[in-house]
Parts: structure tokens; sequence; C-alpha cells
């Protein structure tokens, strides 16, 4: 490997194999998702604890501090929105000149496998592989569902997990299920980190699906709003951090969750 691709994939990945990492790109196509409205002001008592933050070039520039250390995974696909047409009708919105000049470590972009787009979305992910491995950038591909949630079973996902490696994906995002996601894994020869999806009802469920993915070989999360539309943001992450880096357990890791909420920690 590049000596720069390698230095920028280590920045992402930690020395123990995991990475925690914090998305707040939703207003790419959600427009000001709720909780983050602001995403300077949620995003910076939770920078402490993320291992990098994905989000778009416009927020970066206007919501994060230029000397941050946190290493930056810019989403660079997007121009469709939550009352257009269709969701799976993404292009690459940035160009890798922008990518370096804003210092990024690694770009992330969706493909829409099983979809009407599913040919552009792989053949844009193919083409920013080609451009960014020129300049030792890692590519972070996100097997996305658009609003069909109901396509997160193993069987899917394995399909587009293999394809974004095989076409090149450094590290590939794609969602938790409950049964066969060590197959996912298995058929993926890239990093898997496992993305959140809408807030779910308790954090002991967030403690439980990523710890399980863990012991299944994913290496971490990508997980947004399971963070910070939680009423205990720091809390959340605290103990998410927990579960990836120390192998806290659920159990552990919500016993946490709630010594800090309680101010106990
Ligand atoms: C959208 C994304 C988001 O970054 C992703 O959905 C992760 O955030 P959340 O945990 O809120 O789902 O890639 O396609």
């Amino acid at each position: 490997m590049d000596w720069g691709m390698e230095n920028r994939l280590s920045r992402l990945i930690q020395p123990d194999g995991r990475a925690l990492f914090l998305p707040i790109d939703h207003g790419y196509f959600q427009g000001p998702t709720r909780k983050l409205e602001e995403p300077g002001k949620t995003v910076e008592p939770l920078l402490p604890y993320a291992d990098a933050i994905m989000l778009t070039r416009g927020i970066l520039r206007t919501c994060v501090d230029p000397t941050t250390s946190k290493p930056i995974i810019l989403r660079v696909s997007g121009g469709t929105s939550m009352v257009g047409e269709d969701l799976a009708n993404e292009g690459i919105t940035t160009s890798v000149r922008d990518v370096i000049r804003l210092n990024a470590s690694a770009v992330s972009m969706s493909i829409f496998v099983g979809s009407k787009y599913e040919h552009e979305s792989l053949l844009n992910l193919s083409n920013l592989v080609n451009e960014c491995e020129e300049y030792g950038v890692p590519v972070m591909a996100v097997t996305a569902v658009g609003k069909e949630l109901e396509k997160r079973e193993a069987r899917y996902l394995a399909l587009c997990c293999r394809i974004a490696a095989e076409l090149g994906a450094r590290v590939v995002k794609t969602y938790y299920c409950n049964e066969g996601f060590e197959k996912v894994v298995r058929g993926c020869p890239v990093p898997v980190v496992i993305a959140g999806g809408p807030k779910v009802e308790s954090e002991l469920e967030v403690f439980e699906f990523i710890h399980d993915g863990i012991q299944k070989g994913a290496i971490g999360v990508n997980l947004g709003r399971n963070v910070w539309q939680n009423e205990h943001p720091v809390a959340m992450i605290k103990a998410i951090r927990s579960v990836i880096h120390e192998d806290y357990t659920p159990k552990e890791a919500q016993d946490l969750f709630d010594s800090i909420k309680e101010g106990k920690q």
C-alpha cells in the first residue's frame, strides 16, 4: 500500500483495528435534520470521542474549526433530496482537488444496488476510486437503501458489500442485520463499519447491535442519529466507544451510559 493511503487509513482505523466514525452528513439530502439544525453545536462536545467525522464540504467549511486534528471523511455524493423523485439518483458532487484542499482522510459515497440507478452509482464508485487512488485517498462505500429500510437483510447486504469491495472501496459501511451478519462481513474483503439508521427505541438495543456486529467481524460503526438524537449524546458516544475500543458488553455499556447520564462519572 502506498504511504499516503496507509497513513490516511491509519488515522481512521485505530491501532486496535477498530473505528468509531460519527456522521453528520444527513443534511445533504434531508435538510436540517432534528438535532442537527446547527451541526457545529451538535458535534462539538462529541468530537473528542469520535475517531473521525463524516460530513459534506459545506458543513466542514462552515461548522468545523480548521485547527482540528480530527480526521475527516468527506461525503462526496449527492444531488437528490427527501422530496425529490428518487434518492438513488446520486452523482459525485465534489472534486478530488477539493478533497485534497480540505485535507480529508477519506471520502464516502453511496451505492444503490438493485435500484433504477444501480449502474450509475456503481460506475460513480469505480470512477471515484480511480481518481482517489491516484492521490492515496481511501474511498468508503455506503450501501444505501434510500427509503426502503426493509432491504436490510443479509443476502442483499452481502451482495452490496462485496460489489463495493470488488470495485475498489477501501472500507464499506453497511447496515447490521440480526441474521447472517457474519456472512455479510465474511464475503467482504475490506473492513466493514456498521451504519445506524433511524434512531431505535432504547440505548441497550444500540449497544447490542454494535457488540454483536463486532463479534461477527465489523471493525466498528459509522453511527449518527442514535448518538446525537439521544437526549444524552455525550453519554451515548462514550458508552459506544467502550463497546468498540474496550470490549464492554452491552450491559456494561448501559451501566456506563446510566452513570454518565446521572452525573456519576
Ligand atoms: C446517509 C449516511 C449517513 O451518514 C448514515 O445514514 C449514518 O448515519 P445514521 O446512523 O444516522 O444512519 O451515510 O446515507
